[in-house]
């Protein structure tokens, strides 16, 4: 074990590349010795999730340094009561020796009603653990599910309006949905996803009421959509694998909380495989599941 003295910081600018690179290479590492296979993906840039988050949260990325080597990586976000932690790594050689629970108690923040969660892979026992410790328990089974949007069996389409171009009233009214289904709205998230490249959001109205929201990013994950109504979810889903067909989109990814019974059920009945099973940690009850597809694991 090595056993030069850690040091742990805030990330700078410079440290952003360096952590994207120390957190492929610690996911590929678990996946690796769990069977599974590893992300082949050259990294060049640093992560523009990474990016986003040192925008508006610098103060909630730290990294743990041995002499001039990152170590270890974790950020998280505070939206309202909300704390969540969208990263934690630790290079193989440097874990089990509390790395991670030194970053997780520098990134911690507490309050008055503050509520912590994070979302983690199933198979790294490590990881639920650790989390465990913090007060967050394993709260919801998340499967990451697959399919290719041409051979998804898709229901008839229901007759609502799609409209591919929303506007300032209808991300009001998605912010004020999510805080009611989330618990906490994330303007800062949907900011970001407005810029980026590849993402299309789309709102669905019945007539004149809106039904829902879904969002494909550039890299086919259908994430996050929500509805309204928990019992118009499905429909909303269906709808948005309708427009990545329109979209030759080769695949769709999302995350189902088995929450969503009906959900799961019809995306296993129409063709979707599931890749793997995540785990939503939290110390206090949260969110609606039933009527949500949560957004990438880093921001839920
Ligand atoms: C998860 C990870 C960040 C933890 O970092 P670390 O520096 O190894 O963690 P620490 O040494 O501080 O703590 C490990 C904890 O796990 C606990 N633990 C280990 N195996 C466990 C098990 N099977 N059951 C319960 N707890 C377990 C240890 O008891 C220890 O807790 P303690 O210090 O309170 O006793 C690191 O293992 C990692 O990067 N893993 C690969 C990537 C990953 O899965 N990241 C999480 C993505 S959300």
């Amino acid at each position: 074990m090595p056993r030069t003295e850690i040091r742990y910081r805030r990330c700078r600018k410079k440290d952003l590349l360096p952590a994207t690179r120390l957190a492929l290479s610690a996911m590929n590492d678990v996946r690796r010795r769990t069977g599974k296979e590893i992300f082949l993906r050259r990294v060049n840039e640093p992560s523009p999730l990474i990016r986003h988050i040192h925008e508006t949260d610098p103060e909630l990325l730290a990294a743990a340094w041995a002499g001039e080597r990152m170590v270890g990586f974790g950020g998280a976000l505070v939206r309202g009561r909300q704390w969540y932690l969208a990263w934690l790594f630790v290079h193989p050689r440097y874990q089990d020796r509390g790395v991670g629970g030194r970053l997780l108690r520098k990134l911690w923040r507490d309050g008055p009603g503050m509520v912590h969660s994070l979302a983690t892979m199933t198979y790294n026992m490590q990881a639920v653990g650790l989390y465990s410790r913090f007060g967050m328990v394993p709260e919801e089974m998340i499967p990451v599910m697959k399919a290719r949007p041409e051979d998804v069996r898709l229901p008839a389409a229901p007759g609502w309006k799609r409209d591919l171009e929303p506007t300032e009233g209808d991300f009001a009214w998605i912010q004020r949905l999510e805080k009611r289904i989330r618990g906490f709205a994330h303007p800062e998230e949907w900011d970001f996803w407005r810029r980026e490249k590849g993402c299309r959001i789309a709102l669905f109205r019945d007539g004149r009421r809106r039904v829902g929201y879904g969002m494909l990013d550039g890299r086919d994950f259908l994430a996050p959509a929500g509805a309204a109504d928990p019992a118009e979810l499905t429909g909303v889903v269906a709808e948005m694998i309708r427009l990545a067909r329109e979209e030759k989109r080769k695949e769709v990814l999302l995350f189902c909380p088995t929450r969503s019974r009906d959900l799961y059920r019809f995306l296993i009945g129409a063709g979707f495989r599931n890749l793997e099973m995540l785990l939503f940690q939290s110390d206090t009850p949260y969110g609606d599941f039933s009527r949500y597809v949560p957004a990438t694991l880093a921001f839920f």
